[in-house]
């Protein structure tokens, strides 16, 4: 396997983090796993808020209900993104929209949170990309402004532990040749 399909294949989400905080270094690198994801027309819609205040983690908790799987991974992390989208930039042309599917920040927000994960796998830091959340409120606990959507958070932190991998669909049902 090449070095890339190893960490493409073992990346794993993880919820649950050991004591250790993140060195700068580290968080440097990320944000630069970020900063060269592709995007629509290059427009890179997307930016982070950095959260590493107790407090502030346990006012996003209060945003996920207690039945996520990942809403204890908030407060265990030592550090938590939210992935934003500035709007109506990707998928945008002259200001309007260009494909019957509107704002493409949704996409362009995937790119961004794989590169990051994918980048903290390389670290032997782990991740879990968590979308089941009440937006709203979470905007208002990180006074996201006009103009922008917070999409997920991705807590991050030295693994506490090493799960097996959940099964995926065989390549037969998800690849069509020629035509669907
Ligand atoms: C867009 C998106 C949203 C997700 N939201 C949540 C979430 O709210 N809570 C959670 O525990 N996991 C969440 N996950 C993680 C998935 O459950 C996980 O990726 C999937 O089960 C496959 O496991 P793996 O990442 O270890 O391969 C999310 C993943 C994606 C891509």
């Amino acid at each position: 396997m090449t070095p890339l399909m190893e960490i493409i294949k073992n990346r794993r989400s993880i919820r649950k983090y050991e004591d250790r905080d993140i060195s700068d270094e580290m968080l440097n690198t990320l944000f630069e796993a970020v900063q060269w994801a592709p995007s629509w027309a290059n427009t890179q819609c997307c930016e982070l808020v950095v959260v590493k205040d107790a407090t502030t983690k346990l006012d996003i908790q209060e945003c996920i209900s207690p039945k996520n799987p990942a809403t204890k991974a908030i407060v265990n992390a030592p550090v938590v993104f939210a992935l934003c989208a500035k709007n109506k930039q990707s998928g945008y042309y002259n200001g309007n929209v260009s494909t019957k599917y509107g704002d493409w920040f949704m996409f362009d927000l995937g790119l961004a949170a794989q590169n990051l994960c994918l980048a903290a796998h390389d670290l032997g830091l782990s991740t879990v990309i968590v979308g089941l959340f009440d937006h709203e409120r979470a905007e208002r606990v990180l006074n996201i402004p006009e103009g922008y959507s917070l999409v997920a958070f991705i807590p991050l932190g030295f693994p506490a532990k090493s799960p097996s991998p959940p099964k995926r669909k065989t390549i037969d049902t998800l690849v069509h040749y020629e035509s669907f």
